[in-house]
């Protein structure tokens, strides 16, 4: 069965209650007929999940961020349970700016996708380098290390999806070439079905990093690249469109 692709975006720390009509011209620019061939989601900050959700037409909503406990005295961290009553089918977990920000270690991540999971959230656990990494050639093993330890024994196609982001494409305009992105989703693929069996051919595997509408085309042909995980040119309504219009022509 041919996998749905998605593209989805995240909107990180940006968006206030005036970047709702931005969201209207997303929703209005997205009809059902092109959301059954691509899922096309946004992943707002908290503050505006609610908002969002209950104007979000054919577009899905997501949320960044959980913490692994369904409820208690955790000063400002918000439970997966939380996002989803406010209107998240998805939580992005792992994202390299948390890693960085907080310190959040593969184990952390791996705890955070299973309290999405146990939401009813499909996890989306994001992996990378670093350019110190790609530059020692360690690239590669990074990666299937950060994915065998931040991705829960319990993963399915129908509740995880793997995001490669290379931290250092990350809002800098440069993107890895395509061999490179090859390279890494072939083996993020291999090490999923060597570890889910069918459900490993079936999980979605986003690219993240600089994807504009002129590059997105050739990185989405790329085998294994399901889809797009989008910072910067997911917050215009029309950028974000002309990036998912790859998969619709
Ligand atoms: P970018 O961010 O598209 O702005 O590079 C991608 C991401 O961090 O998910």
């Amino acid at each position: 069965m041919a996998i749905k692709p998605l593209v989805a975006g995240n909107w990180k720390m940006n968006g206030m209650t005036s970047t709702i009509p931005e969201f209207d011209k997303l929703r209005a620019g997205w009809r059902e007929t092109q959301a059954q061939s691509v899922d096309l989601m946004i992943c707002p900050p908290a503050t505006l999940l609610t908002a969002l959700a209950v104007r979000r037409g054919a577009v899905l909503i997501g949320a960044q961020d959980c913490h692994p406990l369904e409820k208690g005295a955790h000063t400002g961290d918000i439970a997966a349970e939380m996002l989803v009553d406010a209107g998240a089918s998805a939580i992005i977990v792992g994202h390299s700016e948390r890693r960085a920000d907080h310190a959040e270690t593969d184990a952390m991540v791996r705890a955070k996708a299973l309290a999405a999971m146990r939401a009813g959230a499909i996890a989306i656990v994001c992996v990378g380098e670093t350019r110190l990494e790609r530059e020692a050639g360690a690239a590669l093993r990074v990666v299937l290390a950060q994915l065998a330890a931040s991705v829960p024994d319990s993963a399915a196609a129908s509740s995880v999806i793997i995001a490669y982001e290379p931290v250092w494409a990350i809002g800098t305009g440069l993107i890895p070439t395509i061999a490179d992105v090859a390279e890494i989703h072939g083996a993020i693929r291999a090490a999923l079905i060597s570890r889910f069996g069918g459900e490993g051919v079936a999980i979605r595997i986003l690219y993240g990093g600089s994807v504009k509408a002129d590059n997105a085309a050739s990185l989405m042909a790329v085998g294994d690249v399901n889809g797009a995980l989008v910072g910067g040119a997911s917050l215009k309504a029309g950028d974000f469109l002309a990036i998912a219009a790859v998969y619709n022509p």
